[in-house]
């Protein structure tokens, strides 16, 4: 079980900063690789959302991550169907989701959505089998689309 928990302490270390188990020495020459690399700017593509918007967005983004340490912490606890329910409630294509991935104009950022949401359901399903190899499979072929979308768009 402490593979499950430090495998998907990576994941969610690589969402945010990577710098989350960096000590500050370390911390400190990421710091200045970053600043070399990125040179300070945001070559990410920009959603253009409206204020409203994006406080909704990232109040969902938070849940996200909620859903996610749920679904970890539930697996480390064998309750695979609570975190099967999670996964479809919080990450799956719930109507609600889908109504909002509608309202996005960029056509690829809607169709990164929607698979990710799908990958959820997925993961539902997989929890059910109880398995933990599998199910962490497919939890990281979920946070892969977290991976990936963070990487490509800003809002
Ligand atoms: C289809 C695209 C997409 C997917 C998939 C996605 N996100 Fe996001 N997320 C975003 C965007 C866009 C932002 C805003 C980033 C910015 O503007 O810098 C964001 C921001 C966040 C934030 C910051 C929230 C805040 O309050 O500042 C968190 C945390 C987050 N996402 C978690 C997740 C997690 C966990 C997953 C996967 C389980 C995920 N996201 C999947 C697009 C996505």
């Amino acid at each position: 079980m402490k593979n499950i928990i430090a495998i998907v302490s990576i994941l969610i270390g690589m969402i945010g900063s990577n710098l989350v188990f960096a000590d500050c020495g370390e911390m400190h020459e990421n710091m200045k690789k970053n600043h070399h690399e990125m040179n300070m700017t945001d070559t990410r593509i920009s959603l253009g959302l409206p204020e409203k918007m994006k406080q909704h967005q990232l109040s969902n983004m938070r849940s996200h991550v909620e859903a996610v340490k749920s679904i970890v912490g539930l697996m480390s606890e064998n309750k695979f169907d609570e975190a099967s329910k999670i996964a479809h409630a919080k990450l799956g294509l719930t109507p609600e989701m889908k109504e909002m991935c509608k309202m996005f104009s960029n056509e690829e950022f809607k169709k990164l959505g929607l698979a990710f949401h799908k990958s959820g359901d997925d993961l539902s399903d997989t929890l059910q089998t109880k398995d933990v190899n599998t199910s962490l499979r497919a939890l990281n072929k979920t946070m892969q689309y977290c991976v990936e979308c963070h990487a490509t768009y800003r809002q």
